[in-house]
């Protein structure tokens, strides 16, 4: 009877491969392309429009019946590889992005292949991620007690460390109460120059935007600390709670880096948490010439750095940083019956999501660990200061250029310009040099974002890039200088009324 109701059964499926060998050959083919693909990259637009036939292609119904692998990798070709953000361009300097490694993008798919979920256990890719946190505090001059996690990036490192500060700084238990309970309403402070996620992070931590101090900026566009110890004492005086300072150590506007150490004096004379974002500038730390810059972000109660910025690890890759490893576990552990911790076997390495919000995590330790591993430190050292060497370059390049205009101070490695010809007034020169960025980007010669810096609009290039070349910087200013002068001629024309052009 049970032999009978086998025989019966439905052939069992499975998502492997019908064919070995056809799944081999197809691999090889999409390794050749993709080394051939991040080879010539330079030689390709950093990002082109994508014409209706391809943006369609992405409306196409849920597919219900199989399609060759092949097929589908061709689709993939035309569409996904070809019209990519273009962040692993050298000539990328959009917004603020690394721009991933090949080395990297092998450890990815070797994580997928492997396929540990990192949630905890006992089993190497475990081992490795713990071991990568802690490369992360060696970095950066963290204690070796100290915790940390591997987390998607900047913005869920930054609201770990700032959930583990309002837990640490309430005066009840967080977790068991609710912020309801709290008798004194939290107060955080940052700059006016705070990195966005932040709002994001005290909103979704149940404080509200209006508890998170924007305190002005100095003229070097960095914490002003005699306006924070006043908002601190203003605060106290009208009953609320201070209870941390978020310092950014690399602001996303300017790369700005707030006075570390006075941040410690202070937050420790006023009994604050210093949680430090550094998401841009973290890493200085291992940069010869410039790790002077963030002396100090040892001292710090929390980090938040990106190991997909200047460690250019493929996206995602973020890290959270915790002096105090209770009270990181304190914030986020729970321990159900079914993630119980036993003596033997699987279930007896620690849970590492223990440490953040997430249960199943990805291994995102084995991108960061294979690159770190075949080219060292030293050399990611090295190309943090060559980038910061590249920006010193290129602001050269524009104060040598009577058309180009310097808009901010080049702290590190962003630079922010623009284009000014005479006579442009403030809505004229936005204009302008919004319609650069546009061009720019749509002859796909370079991706360049734009910015307010003290109530002047202008164009910034982050030089986050190990691709990136001086001559690419040169191009840079050409073609700024170029686009902006046929701008201002067309403008010009399409004043003069139209008989006027006719006439001979
Ligand atoms: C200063 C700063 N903080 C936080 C973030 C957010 O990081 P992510 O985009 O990795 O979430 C960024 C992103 O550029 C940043 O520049």
């Amino acid at each position: 009877m049970h032999a009978q109701s086998v025989s019966n059964a439905l052939p069992e499926e499975t998502l492997d491969p019908e064919n070995w060998s056809e799944a081999l050959a197809l691999s090889h083919q999409i390794v050749n392309d993709a080394v051939a693909y991040l080879r010539d990259v330079r030689d390709r637009p950093v990002w082109q429009e994508m014409p209706a036939d391809v943006r369609s292609r992405f409306s196409a119904p849920l597919p219900r019946a199989p399609e060759p692998f092949g097929n589908i990798y061709q689709m993939i070709t035309e569409t996904v590889m070809r019209y990519p953000m273009g962040n692993i361009h050298p000539r990328f300097w959009s917004w603020y992005m690394g721009s991933s490694n090949f080395t990297g993008a092998l450890g990815e798919f070797l994580a997928a292949i492997q396929g540990s979920n990192l949630g905890g256990g006992d089993h190497a890719a475990a081992l490795m991620d713990q071991q990568v946190v802690n490369w992360c505090k060696e970095m950066i001059g963290f204690p070796a007690s100290a915790s940390g996690t591997l987390v998607s990036g900047g913005s869920m490192a930054n609201l770990i460390g700032l959930t583990v500060a309002r837990n640490e700084k309430s005066d009840i238990d967080v977790r068991e109460f609710g912020l309801a309970a709290i008798e004194k309403p939290l107060r955080f402070y940052g700059s006016d120059q705070l990195h966005g996620c932040h709002r994001k992070a005290v909103e979704a931590l149940g404080l509200g935007n209006c508890a998170l101090r924007r305190v002005p900026s100095d003229a070097g566009l960095r914490i002003d600390i005699c306006a924070l110890r006043a908002a601190i004492a203003e605060d106290r005086a009208r009953g609320f709670q201070p209870a941390c300072v978020i310092a950014s150590a690399g602001t996303v506007n300017t790369g700005a880096i707030d006075d570390l150490a006075a941040l410690r004096a202070l937050a420790t004379e006023e009994g604050l948490w210093l949680h430090v974002d550094g998401c841009i500038g973290a890493l200085l730390a291992i940069a010869p010439e410039n790790a002077y810059r963030v002396v100090g972000i040892e001292k710090a109660d929390s980090v938040a750095l990106d190991p997909h910025k200047w460690l250019h690890a493929p996206f995602e890759a973020g890290c959270a940083l915790v002096r105090d490893a209770a009270a990181h576990r304190n914030a986020f552990a729970v321990a159900p019956e079914y993630l119980e911790t036993s003596d033997r076997g699987l279930a007896s390495g620690p849970w590492l999501h223990e440490y953040g919000l997430q249960t199943s995590r990805g291994y995102r330790a084995l991108k960061i660990w294979m690159s770190l591993k075949e080219h060292g430190i030293e050399k990611f050292g090295r190309l943090i200061d060559q980038n910061i060497a590249q920006a010193r370059y290129l602001t050269d390049l524009i104060k040598a250029e009577p058309l180009l205009e310097l808009v901010a101070p080049t702290n590190i490695n962003i630079v922010c310009f623009r284009f000014r010809p005479a006579d442009a007034d403030r809505t004229a020169l936005k204009s302008i040099n919004s319609q650069i960025m546009m061009r720019l980007q749509e002859e796909g010669t370079a991706a360049i974002s734009d910015t307010t810096v003290r109530g002047e609009h202008c164009l910034r290039a982050a030089i986050n890039n190990h691709r990136t070349r001086r001559s690419d910087l040169e191009l840079l200013v050409q073609e700024t200088i170029r686009l902006g002068d046929a701008i201002v001629t067309e403008n010009e024309a399409s004043r003069i009324p139209a008989q006027k052009r006719l006439r001979p």
